[in-house]
C-alpha cells in the first residue's frame, strides 16, 4: 500500500466522514438482510392461513419502512464517501497542477504534453475510483456477502447453501480474468480514441496549411484509418462484453438451478419450508449481485494503486532549478550584467550552444545581438533568466552570480520578450498585465502606445476588453509581438530583453517603437536580440554571434569598419531593402 501513502494525511483528516459514511453502509446492508426475512414470515403466514387483510397491510408497511430506511442511508453514504472522494480528487489535481507549474523547463522535454495531461486526468480519476466507489464496492463486498451466507446457513439449510455456493469460485474467477481483459480493452479504445480526437484537432488548428497544400484527400485516408482502428477496438471490447456477460449470468444460473432442485425437494420433504425456500432465492440473489462486485473491486483497485504509484513519481520529481535557503532577495537592482567564460549546452545535445560568452552590459546600457538562426542567440537571455542552468563560466547581476538570487526575485526584474510571442486565450487588457499583481488602464495604455500598439488596439470591437486566441479574434504576428512588449515593460522591469520581438513589423514601425523603448529605458539595461541590423544599430555594444561563440564585438560603426559578418549581413539588408522599397 505504498502508493497510499501520499494520501494518508488525506484519509487522516477525513477518517470521520469516512467512517460514518461506512456506518451508512453497513445500515443499508443491514436493511438490505431484512428484506428476505420479512418475506420469509409473509410466505409462511400465507401457507398456513395465518394472514388476514390487515396484517397482509402490517407486511407492506415493513417493506415501505425498510426502503424509505434504504433511501435515506443510501443518500448519506453517497454524500459522504462518494463527496470525500472528489474531495480527494480535487485537493490531489490543485497539487499536481502546482507541483507541474513549479517544474523547470527542462521537464517539459522531456515528457510529452499528452502524457502529462493523462495522468492529470486519467490518473486522477483512477485513483477518486479507488478511494470512493471502489471502497463502498469492497465494504459491500466483504461484509453483505458474508453475512448473507451466514443468514443463508443458518436460518434455512447448510447443505443447501454449500451446494448453491458451487459455482461461485467460478464466477469470481472469470469475473477477475474478464475485468483484466476490459481494462485493457477499453485502454486500447480510450488510445485509439485519443488519436482520432488528436488527427481531427491538428486538421482543424491546421486547416489552412492542409487545404494551401491540397492535401484534404491524403488527410481523410489518414483519418480513415485511425477511425477504423478505432472501430475494431470497440468492436473486440464489445465481443468480450458479449462473452463476459451472458457467462455471469449462466453461472449465477447454476446456483438458482441447484437452489430449485435441491431446495425444492427440501421443501417436498418438509425438511425447510416455503417461506424458508423464498427467503433462500432472495438472499441468493442478493448474493449473486454483490459477488460479481468482487472481480469489480479488485480491478478498480488495482487501477487506482497503479494511477497513484505513476502520480507519486511526478510529485516526487524535484525542480532542477530551485532557490536554495540562501538565495538572495534583490530588491533594488541597478542592472549591471556580467557573462564570465559562458558555456552551455542542452541535455542530451552534443553540440555547445554557447561556448565561452563573457560580455559585461554596465547598468543603464544596451547590447545588441546578431546572428544567424541558431546561433545561440535566444540561449543567453535563457541562460540570464535561468530557464537553464549554466554549465561553465558564470552569470551576475549588480556582482550576485544569479545562482544566488531567488528565482522569484531574478524573473520578476527582467521583463523577457519571447520569440514566440505567446498570448492567452483571455482579453488584451488581461495579457498585458499578466506579469503584475495590479495595474491601472493608464498604465496599461501608456505601454501600449510605446509598443505602438495602442491604435490597433482601439480599432478592436472592444478595444481593450477583445478576447484574443482560440474563443476570440486572431492577431497578426506583428500585433501579438507588440502586446507582448506591452506586456513586458508594465512590469517595469530594470532589464529588458526583446527576443526577435521585432522582426514581424515593418522598419518604420520598429524606428518608432525602439525610439519610444529608448526613452522609457533611459536608465535601465536593455537586450536586444534581432536578425536585421537595423534593429540594433543604436545599441550601445553589439555582440556577433555564430556557432555559439562571439566572434565580433563592438559599435554599430566598429563593426562595419571591421569589414566582417556583421558588415556583409548588413550590406545585404541594405541591398534588399533597396530592392523592395
Ligand atoms: N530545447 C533544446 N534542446 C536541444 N537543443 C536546443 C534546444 N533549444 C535550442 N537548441 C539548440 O541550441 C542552439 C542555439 O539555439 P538558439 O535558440 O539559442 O538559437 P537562436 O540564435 O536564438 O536562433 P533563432 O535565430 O532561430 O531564434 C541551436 O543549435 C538549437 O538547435
Ligand atoms: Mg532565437
Amino acid at each position: 500500500m505504498d502508493s497510499f501513502k501520499t494520501l494518508k494525511p488525506f484519509f487522516i483528516e477525513h477518517k470521520w466522514t469516512y467512517v460514518l459514511g461506512i456506518l451508512c453502509l453497513l445500515v443499508v446492508d443491514l436493511l438490505q438482510l431484512l428484506i428476505p426475512e420479512v418475506l420469509r414470515s409473509v410466505t409462511n403466514n400465507l401457507e398456513r392461513n395465518l394472514l388476514t387483510f390487515d396484517g397482509l397491510l402490517i407486511y407492506a408497511f415493513y417493506i415501505l419502512l425498510i426502503g424509505l430506511g434504504l433511501a435515506v442511508f443510501r443518500f448519506f453514504w453517497r454524500i459522504l464517501i462518494l463527496g470525500a472522494s472528489r474531495k480527494l480528487e480535487y485537493h490531489l489535481r490543485n497539487k499536481l497542477f502546482l507541483h507541474l507549474l513549479n517544474m523547470s523547463t527542462t521537464y517539459y522535454n522531456r515528457h510529452k504534453t499528452g502524457d502529462l495531461m493523462a495522468h492529470v486526468t486519467n490518473d486522477i480519476h483512477a485513483v477518486r475510483m479507488a478511494c470512493g466507489p471502489g471502497i463502498v464496492a469492497m465494504t459491500d463486498a466483504i461484509f453483505l456477502n458474508i453475512a448473507v451466507i451466514v443468514m443463508m446457513s443458518f436460518t434455512t439449510d447448510l447443505r443447501l447453501t454449500a451446494l448453491a455456493l458451487l459455482p461461485m469460485p467460478l464466477l469470481i474467477f472469470s469475473m477477475t480474468k474478464f475485468g483484466k481483459l476490459i481494462h485493457i480493452g477499453f485502454k486500447e479504445v480510450q488510445e485509439s480514441f485519443a488519436d482520432v480526437t488528436d488527427k481531427v484537432q491538428e486538421n482543424i488548428s491546421g486547416i489552412r496549411v492542409v487545404k494551401s497544400f491540397a492535401q484534404e484527400e491524403s488527410e481523410i485516408k489518414g483519418f480513415e484509418e485511425k477511425n477504423e482502428m478505432l472501430f475494431q477496438k470497440n468492436m473486440r471490447l464489445a465481443k468480450i462484453f458479449g462473452t463476459f456477460h451472458p457467462l455471469v449470468q449462466f453461472l449465477s444460473a447454476l446456483s438458482f438451478v441447484i437452489t430449485i432442485g435441491y431446495g425444492g425437494t427440501l421443501v417436498i420433504y418438509g425438511t425447510i419450508s416455503l417461506g424458508d425456500f423464498v427467503a433462500f432465492t432472495t438472499y441468493l440473489a442478493l448474493l449473486v449481485s454483490s459477488i460479481s462486485v468482487i472481480g469489480w473491486v479488485i480491478n478498480v483497485m488495482q487501477r487506482g494503486m497503479a494511477s497513484m504509484d505513476r502520480i507519486d513519481i511526478i510529485l516526487k520529481e524535484q525542480p532542477e532549478i530551485k532557490d536554495t535557503p540562501y538565495s538572495k532577495n534583490l530588491i533594488d537592482i541597478k542592472g549591471d550584467i556580467i557573462f564570465n567564460g559562458v558555456s552551455f549546452k542542452h541535455p542530451k545535445s552534443s553540440e555547445y550552444a554557447l561556448k565561452d560568452i563573457s560580455f559585461h552590459l554596465p547598468s543603464g546600457q544596451s547590447l545588441g545581438i546578431i546572428g544567424r538562426t541558431g546561433s545561440g542567440k535566444t540561449t543567453i537571455p535563457h541562460l540570464l533568466l535561468r530557464i537553464y542552468n549554466t554549465i561553465e563560466g558564470s552569470i551576475s547581476i549588480d556582482d550576485t552570480s544569479i545562482e544566488e538570487i531567488q528565482l522569484k526575485s531574478l524573473r520578476e526584474n527582467i521583463g523577457f520578450v519571447d520569440q514566440d510571442s505567446i498570448l492567452f486565450s483571455t482579453t488584451i487588457k488581461d495579457n498585458i498585465g499578466f506579469g503584475v499583481d495590479t495595474y491601472t488602464m493608464e498604465e496599461v495604455e501608456k505601454f501600449s502606445r510605446i509598443a505602438d500598439i495602442h491604435e490597433n488596439i482601439m480599432d478592436f470591437p472592444n478595444k481593450y476588453e477583445t478576447t484574443v486566441g482560440e474563443r476570440g479574434i486572431t492577431l497578426s504576428g506583428g500585433q501579438k509581438q507588440r502586446i507582448s512588449i506591452a506586456r513586458a515593460l508594465i512590469k517595469n522591469p530594470k532589464i529588458l530583453i526583446l527576443d526577435d520581438c521585432l522582426s514581424a513589423v515593418d522598419t518604420n514601425t520598429e524606428e518608432k517603437i525602439l525610439y519610444e523603448l529608448k526613452k522609457e529605458m533611459k536608465h535601465k539595461t536593455t537586450i536586444i536580440v534581432a536578425h536585421r541590423v537595423s534593429t540594433i544599430k543604436n545599441c550601445d555594444k553589439i555582440i556577433v554571434l555564430d556557432h555559439g561563440t562571439i566572434i565580433e564585438e563592438g559599435t554599430h560603426q566598429e563593426l562595419l569598419d571591421f569589414n566582417g559578418l556583421y558588415a556583409d549581413i548588413y550590406e545585404k539588408q541594405l541591398l534588399e531593402e533597396k530592392i523592395y522599397n
